[in-house]
């Protein structure tokens, strides 16, 4: 599966985006290192704290079937620029799929390919907790 073709898997998540209250839509597609695909899309709660992110929907459904390995999460928005992962989706990925690939997407179809490890710098992660 190419990176193309995983961004197009987000655009077709961001269908099912829950956005009543935004109207924000969001959708990401998850590769496992088998090439399996996850995707996941934003839902809106109207107590707005509990609102849940594309890219965290797509990682936790993921993990509850039991994959574990990953190569690359593609996020899709409408917007005509590039939108990265908010900062606890960031966190998310990084402990549950390490350093793997981020593939942003503007409404075009165009991509940006960006690590995770670009994207957040010096992190906490599983092992810290190893040392305590
Ligand atoms: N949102 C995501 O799904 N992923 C992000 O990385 C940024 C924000 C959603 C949450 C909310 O439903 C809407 O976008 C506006 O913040």
């Amino acid at each position: 599966m190419t990176y193309k073709q995983l961004a197009k898997r987000a655009q077709a998540a961001r269908q099912h985006s829950f956005s009543p209250y935004s109207r924000f839509r969001v959708g990401a597609a998850l590769l496992s290192k088998s090439g399996k695909v996850y995707t996941g899309c934003n839902v809106e709660i109207s107590s707005f704290g509990l609102t849940m992110c594309a890219e965290r929907t797509a990682m936790f459904k993921a993990i509850s079937e039991g994959e574990r390995h990953f190569t690359a999460i593609a996020v899709a928005t409408d917007e005509d620029r590039f939108i990265s992962p908010c900062g606890a989706c960031r966190q998310v990925i990084i402990d549950l799929a390490g350093n793997i690939e981020c593939i942003l997407t503007d409404n075009s179809g165009a991509v940006k390919v960006i690590k995770m490890s670009d994207l957040l710098p010096y992190p906490f992660t599983p092992e810290d907790l190893q040392h305590h």
